[in-house]
Order: C-alpha cells, then structure tokens, then sequence
C-alpha cells in the first residue's frame, strides 16, 4: 500500500511525516550535536527529548546562544487554541518548556488563541472561554512559575495585542498567507488576519522594556508556518526574528500518521481521563508491534519501533535511557508480550495523571497569578 502523503499546516497534519524531508522543505536547520552542546554548556545535563531528537530542529539557536552568552537573557513564548481538552500529545512541548524555564531562569508567555479557535472551528465564543479557562489548568498543573510565567488571551488581552498585530497585518499580503498555508478565497477575512496575532507574543517584552529582547518558541511543527511568514516581518518593525525549537508529534493511539488529536476522543488520552479510561484506551486501541500469537512474537519478537505503546515510553514516559534500552531489547527478542509492554505503559500514565489531575485541581486557586495584567513588573 501506498504511504499517505503527508501534509502538514497548522491546522491539519496528516499522512506518515518524514521528519527528515520536512526540515528541507520547511527550511529549517537539523538540532545537531554541536548546538546541543553548546546548550549543555548552560544547561549542565540535556532533556531526554533533546538526546532523543524529540525536539529535532531549529532556526537560529546559534544567535540566541550568542546573545545569552553576551549576557543578553531570551523570553520563551508558546501557546494553545483552546478549542478542547488537552491530551498527552500536547503535553511534550510544554513539559519541554517548563525544563527551559528551569534550566536558563527565563520569562514564559503563553498565548491562548481564543480568536483562532474562533474563526477556525465551529465552536461559540462561551465554549472557546470555557477551554481556555480548562487549558490553563493543564498549563499550570505542569509546576510553570508564577512569577516568571504570563498568560495572555487574544481577546481579553485585545489592547495590548491589536496595535502591534496591524503592524504585522499591514506587511503580509493575502497571497503570501494563500501560498504559506493553502488558503483560498473562500476562506474568512478573520483567518486571513490571524498570522498577525500569532506573531506579536513574540516581541511584548520588547515594547514592554523599551528594548529588543530575544525570544525563543517551541513549538510542534505544525506552527512553524506562522512563524516563517511572521519572520520575514519583524526585523522590518525593528525587532529581533524570534529562534525557534521544533518539536515532532505524539502519533494517535492507532498509529504512527499524523497526530494525536482530541477531536478524536477513543484514540487520544485526555488528562482528565480516569485510570480505567486510561487502560481501556491503550488496551483495545495502542497499535502493537508485536505478533498474532505468543508462540510466535516468542520466537520472532516484536517491533518496538513501530508500536505506539513504545515510541509513548521513549517520548514522554520513561526518561531513563538504561530502563527505556531494556524494555526496547526484550520487546525486540520477544522476552516481552504485548501486554506486558501495555501495562507499563498504562502504569506510567496512571501514576502522572494522579499527580497532574492533583495539581490541576489546586490550579483553580492560583490561575489568576498567571494571567497578565498591565501592572505586573516584568523581569
Ligand atoms: N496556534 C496554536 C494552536 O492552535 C497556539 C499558539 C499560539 C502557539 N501561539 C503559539 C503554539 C506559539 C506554539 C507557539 O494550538
């Protein structure tokens, strides 16, 4: 059978993704070992998802680099479109944000994209305020620091947003966003727009301080086409271009194409999602790499590269490399059933989602500190 072909916007991802082609038609630049060095070089030790070229690209590392060598701190800035409930494929981009924060001491500002979710799906906006309020629960829930970390929400932060965003708008044409992200002219004017609101998070602290401050995104590289349009943009308004990390997808549940995605609910685990519902979901649906019968996955083993329940270890949930190695072998040599596989899986899940769901509960207490006000002193 013919692999589907894959397509990639920020607002579709489907068909089996070559990583490798991606990053030459994307024009972004492979995260070598030379430039993860030099981050080890501040970080003392390398997430995971560094080591294991989770997080695989980038554009302009070098510079930020530079700059923080010269003592010329970055910003991270990422975001959500609150259109549903957060699922484990949007947590490694976040969870990955959180270790930068940590390891360079740095600001984080979170844009929640009300307005895209808005313009792009059918939802009213009373469901979209609904997510977003849910959303940052998640967000918070993943130990992010008050003090360094703000939230702002396109349509309540619409003030500080709009007078930077027409900027952006005014130099982007129509066909520039028609050839980035296959739009037509039957697609709405609001989504026209919306690379505009995207792209100002990225210089807030510079119009807050009164001078350029370097910024880096991670993001899953679905977002990467705002960022390309939006980079051509920024130094015509004075501005640094923003660095980017590209991370890749978590695959659904059934597979290895496209991504997981919570509009599709059997085949996604929710963070909400109870013990059970975690086990009933990886049981009857994560695609196996093993084989039909006992007898023979004993003797022939499984394939731990193409079984869901492994790349979900090696992505999120089995940091250490020693015990990640040794689940890999004996699922390989077929020591290890399916199910055995399965169940570590399940147990892993189950155990960080007692502890999010926890955390996300005492979220509601302290979600206000998150959320941007003009008054808050920026570091
Ligand atoms: N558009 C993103 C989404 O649909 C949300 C988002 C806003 C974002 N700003 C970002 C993602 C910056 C990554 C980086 O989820």
């Amino acid at each position: 059978m013919a692999k589907e072909s894959m397509k990639i916007t920020p607002w579709e991802v489907s068909g089996n993704i070559d990583y490798e082609k991606l990053i030459k038609e994307f024009g972004v630049s492979k995260l070598d070992n030379k430039v993860l060095e030099r981050i080890k070089k501040h970080s003392k030790k390398l997430h995971f998802m560094l080591d294991r070229k989770i997080f695989f690209a980038h554009r302009d590392l070098d510079w930020l680099l530079d700059e923080y060598e010269k003592g010329n701190k970055f910003f991270l800035y990422t975001g959500r479109g609150p259109s549903g409930p957060i699922h484990l494929g949007h947590l490694g981009t976040w969870i990955f944000t959180k270790w930068l924060q940590d390891a360079f001491n740095v600001d984080l500002w979170f844009q929640f994209t009300d307005d895209e979710k808005f313009l792009f799906n059918d939802l009213s906006i009373q469901e979209i305020q609904k997510w977003t309020y849910e959303n940052m629960l998640d967000v918070i829930a993943l130990g992010f620091d008050p003090g360094k970390t703000h939230f702002i929400v396109d349509i309540k932060h619409i003030g500080l947003m709009y007078p930077e965003a027409i900027k952006f708008a005014k130099k982007i044409t129509f066909s520039t966003v028609k050839s980035a992200f296959g739009m037509t002219n039957e697609n709405n004017i609001g989504q026209i727009f919306y690379t505009s609101m995207q792209a100002v998070p990225a210089v807030i602290p510079s119009i807050l301080k009164g001078k350029n401050v370097p910024c880096l995104i991670p993001l899953a590289v679905d977002q990467d086409p705002h960022f390309r349009v939006a980079r051509d943009v920024y130094p015509k308004l004075g501005y640094y271009k923003p660095a980017i990390i590209h991370g890749k997808f978590l695959p659904p549940l059934t597979g290895v194409s496209g991504k997981m995605s919570s509009s599709k609910s059997e085949v996604a685990i929710l963070t909400t999602d109870s013990p059970k519902e975690v086990e009933y979901k990886i049981k009857k649906y994560a695609f196996s790499g093993g084989q039909s019968t006992v007898e023979e996955h004993r003797k022939k083993g499984g394939n731990p590269d193409v079984d869901v329940s492994f790349q979900y270890l090696r992505t999120l949930f089995e940091p250490d490399d020693k015990k990640l190695e040794r689940i890999y072998k004996n699922y390989k040599s077929g020591k290890m059933l399916t199910g055995e596989l399965k169940q570590i899986l399940i147990d892993r899940i189950n155990n960080f989602l007692k502890e999010h769901q926890k955390k996300r509960e005492q979220a509601k207490k302290i979600i206000d500190k998150f959320i941007y006000k003009p008054s808050t002193s920026v570091s």
